[in-house]
């Protein structure tokens, strides 16, 4: 079969990348793509946002068969609803699913209704009764856009002078747009003794009657060394998560994963694609800190290349509400990912540096993001650029061989972190 892969960054080159080993796929299109993914796919040049577009190029391609949704914004705006509308089959939830992540007053609503353990929180959507509300909480307080906001509208201040200016971003200058409507502000989460809690990052297959995690892995949000900097879409992840064992597994499977797919069954609406459960360990067990309706980025990256089952096999079971049928199996071992970002990412970047790879060791993967080709040159074009990735027996020495490739890769204004794959596994 031919298949469609929507999307255009790390995530999306792994999945097609995934997709291209599949003996049941012939040939894939991405729309819109990458200088990476123009190696393995056909682009296509057309605004995934734009529902009505996309539909008809599916149309109009006969020989696609099926469509992967990758990314959350068209999610968010209905593409799934939209395809399956004109009798395509999709990967991806409908919009009222998606809503798990376009909507954090609605996820969180949904964990209070069902007992899904969460951080505390109140909703506000005038910006007095949110100030009033906490000038009389408690500190570091956690607020968050309602909307999508790129992985950086979440704001953790640390007194009411900086509560009072995030407010004052989010629903008065409108700094992540109309996601900023509505904001959640939240109690803060902590592991033991009050330092930071270990977080994890579950990616599971649904088909709204069965949920299968994949394997579990870690991102890096912050944009510097020691969890430095702003809040980024992602600087780095690795697989697997040293402190996520078969007994957190089931807590999480029977706590969270099982209820999370019963709760949005019970509200009419099923989700079937990927579940992301952003996950913390607190005191008193794990808890959810973010619902995607998504494959992460970069969480993808290190975890689709440890998948010995093929994708295209996993898809299909789950638009066929088959997926009990499937048995999923994973490669032993680790997987480490490096994200390099253009200078001034996540603020203000230049696009169009010219980008040169050495010879990379036999083992080490690259993911394409942002990138493209000019006259047949590589080129930047976003912030971040590449995912430098290496599979090994431990973290520590799949973490030494992508850094040691790192160094073989260069364009102006190149930052990355060097500590990805540290935590936890010290
Ligand atoms: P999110 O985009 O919701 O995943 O939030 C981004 C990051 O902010 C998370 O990965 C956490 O490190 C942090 N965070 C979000 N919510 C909380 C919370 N309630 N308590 C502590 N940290 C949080
Ligand atoms: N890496 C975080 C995300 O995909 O939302």
């Amino acid at each position: 079969m031919n298949v469609l892969v929507i999307g255009n960054g790390g995530r999306e080159h792994a999945i097609v990348a995934a997709l291209s080993k599949s003996p049941k796929v012939d040939k894939i299109y991405c729309m819109k793509g990458n200088a990476g993914i123009a190696e393995l796919a056909e682009l296509v040049d057309v605004n995934y946002c734009d529902l009505q577009a996309v539909g008809d190029w599916v149309d109009a391609h006969k020989d696609v068969q099926y469509t992967v949704i990758a990314p959350d914004d068209p999610l968010a705006l209905g593409l799934a609803d939209e395809l399956e509308s004109r009798g395509h089959r999709v990967f991806g939830p409908n919009k009222r699913a998606a809503q798990i992540e376009s909507s954090k007053a609605f996820a969180k609503e949904l964990m209070k209704k069902y007992g899904i353990p969460t951080a505390k929180y109140e909703t506000f959507s005038d910006y007095e009764s949110a100030r009033s509300y906490v000038e009389n909480g408690r500190f570091p307080v956690v607020l968050k856009a309602d909307g999508l906001a790129l992985g950086k509208g979440v704001l953790i201040c640390e007194n009411l002078r900086q509560a009072e200016e995030g407010l004052k971003q989010i629903m008065l200058d409108k700094a992540f747009g109309a996601a900023g409507n509505t904001v959640v502000i939240e109690e803060f989460l902590t592991g033991k003794e009050f330092t930071p809690g270990e977080e994890v990052s579950v990616l599971a297959f649904t088909d709204g009657k069965t949920i299968v995690p994949m394997i579990p892995s870690c991102d890096h949000k912050r944009a510097y060394d020691g969890d430095k900097g702003l809040n980024t879409g992602g600087m780095g992840t690795f697989t697997p998560c040293p402190f996520y064992d078969k007994e957190v597994a089931d807590e999480v499977m029977n706590k969270i994963m099982l209820p999370t797919v019963a709760a949005m069954n019970a509200e009419g609406r099923p989700f079937k694609g990927v579940l992301y459960f952003g996950l913390m360990r607190t005191p008193e067990g794990m808890k959810v800190v973010e619902y995607n309706a998504r494959f992460g980025d970069p969480e993808t990256q290190v975890v689709l290349p440890m998948l010995k089952t093929d994708l295209m096999e996993i898809f299909e079971a789950v638009t066929d509400e088959r997926l009990s049928d499937i048995k999923i199996e994973w490669e032993e071992g680790a997987c480490v990912c490096v994200v390099l970002a253009s200078g001034g990412y996540p603020v203000k970047y230049e696009k169009g540096k010219e980008i040169t790879i050495g010879d990379l060791d036999e083992g080490v993967f690259l993911y394409h993001a942002g990138t493209k080709r000019e006259n047949g040159v590589l080129k930047t074009d976003g912030g971040r650029v590449l995912g430098v990735c290496a599979k090994g027996k431990t973290v520590a020495e799949a973490r030494e061989k992508a850094y040691a490739n790192v160094k073989k890769i260069h364009f102006d204004g190149m930052h990355y972190r060097t500590d990805i794959g540290i935590k936890y596994n010290r």
